[in-house]
């Protein structure tokens, strides 16, 4: 198929508008997606036509509305080639899907003086719920150090690993300054010593194929919104080995079998992670954002995003002044930079002005920060919709502010 930016670009109606009557410019993408008609119309249409809820009525629309949240379940098992349909657990977010498995596989696996271990360049998200467990459990949190480039320094993560590590969480792909992990790596060698390994692949999804079988993830996380569904949708896909013998995180409906006052038992798989109503509108609208992208194909994105993303290096890296905080050998399309030694919230009002939205901050990964020295970065992160012509504004946006401050 050939990749027409144009086209898909029409899909997205939010790309079309101005801001300060200027032509907007996304580029914060790594925060959230943006979202194609086709997801639109995909929640008014449940809403419209099918909505009831799902899993406890015998009345038509009920059961209609449950077969396309399970029908929604397979299509994100095949998008991510799970094995099986129940290893997929919807959940609200990465967010929610890290604190799960540290809750569960916490109380089920790790006990005083076991150890997890996270990398320096980990998101809040896949830090706090595990030093949440630490303090429950009394267990020791340790961290892969990085290089000054912001890769993982993998000779001092094979020495951290040894019989008392019970899990490795760790990021795909870096929301602070875009580094793509070798979680092949990570996996093989954890899995020398039986340890299990979380993917937090919030970051690598919407943008390269992933096979969970194939990169052998026991966990893998991601989120609904940053792949172009629904804010407050999210996946936990788990293998089955794992999430069998882990206790339930939340109690209530749907994730029991009985309930007496003496004893309840749980439900099977995925229904014992999914206790209350589960989003199941945004479950189904996921699923169409999952079509969208699996039809315009993730070779096709990531080609695309790969030019684009040498493009903006490029044509950043020509500015005196820009310094690129984090210079992996493989990267996404997240690039994180400092204007002289302008503040990157000053930074990002001028550049905003312009009519072209980026982040500004420490990216809830202040521990990269600290490690760079700095308090903060301005961000840009492409995807497929996003054009060279709008670098070009990024680029004319980032001389105005040299301009303003000097
Ligand atoms: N985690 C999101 C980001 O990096 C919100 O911007």
């Amino acid at each position: 198929m050939k990749f027409d930016v144009e086209k898909i670009r029409n899909d997205f109606p939010v790309l079309h508008r101005k801001v300060y009557d200027k032509p907007f410019v996304y580029l914060d993408n790594a925060a959230t997606t943006q979202k194609p008609v086709q997801v639109i119309e995909e929640i008014e249409r449940v809403y419209k036509t099918i909505n009831s809820n799902i899993h406890r009525g015998v009345h038509h629309l009920s059961d209609l509305c449950t077969g396309e949240y399970e029908n929604a379940r397979e299509k994100v098992a095949s998008f991510i080639n799970a094995n099986h349909s129940h290893e997929v657990i919807f959940t609200s977010g990465t967010t929610g899907s890290v604190n799960l498995v540290a809750f569960s596989f916490g109380e089920s696996f790790v006990g005083e003086g076991d150890e997890i271990i996270v990398s320096a360049m980990e998101h809040h998200s896949n830090i706090v719920p595990w030093q949440m467990l630490c303090e429950r459990k009394n267990a020791v949190l340790k961290v892969i150090p990085i290089n000054g480039d912001g890769e993982l320094i993998m000779e001092e993560y094979e020495k951290l690993i040894g019989p008392k590590t019970r899990l490795v969480a760790v990021v795909h792909v870096s929301n602070a300054i875009g580094t793509r992990n070798p979680v092949e790596r990570i996996i093989e060698i954890a899995h020398k010593q039986d340890v299990p390994v979380l993917v937090d692949g919030a970051q690598s999804v919407q943008h390269e194929k992933i096979d969970v079988q194939k990169i052998d993830a026991d966990f893998f996380a991601f989120s609904g919104h940053k792949i172009y569904g629904p804010t407050g949708t999210g996946v936990l896909y788990g293998k089955e080995k794992w999430l069998d013998r882990m206790v339930p995180w939340q109690g209530g409906g749907e994730m029991i079998s009985n309930v007496t006052f003496q004893k309840t038992t749980y439900n099977k798989l995925p229904f014992k992670f999914e206790a209350g109503t589960p989003n199941y509108t945004g479950a189904i609208a996921m699923a169409a954002a999952l079509d969208y992208v699996g039809k315009t194909g993730l070779e096709n994105i990531a080609g695309y995003e790969k030019e684009l993303t040498e493009y903006a290096v490029s044509k950043l890296m020509q500015i005196d002044g820009l310094r690129l905080i984090g210079t992996p050998r493989k990267r996404t399309s997240v690039i994180s930079f400092m204007i002289e030694n302008i503040h990157p919230y000053d930074a990002g009002m001028v550049i905003d002005k312009m009519g072209v939205a980026v982040r500004t901050g420490s990216h809830c990964a202040e521990p990269v920060m600290d490690f760079f020295g700095v308090r903060g970065t301005i961000r840009a992160s492409l995807v497929f919709y996003n054009t060279k012509r709008e670098i070009d504004t990024l680029y004319d946006a980032v001389i105005k502010v040299k301009e303003m401050f000097n």
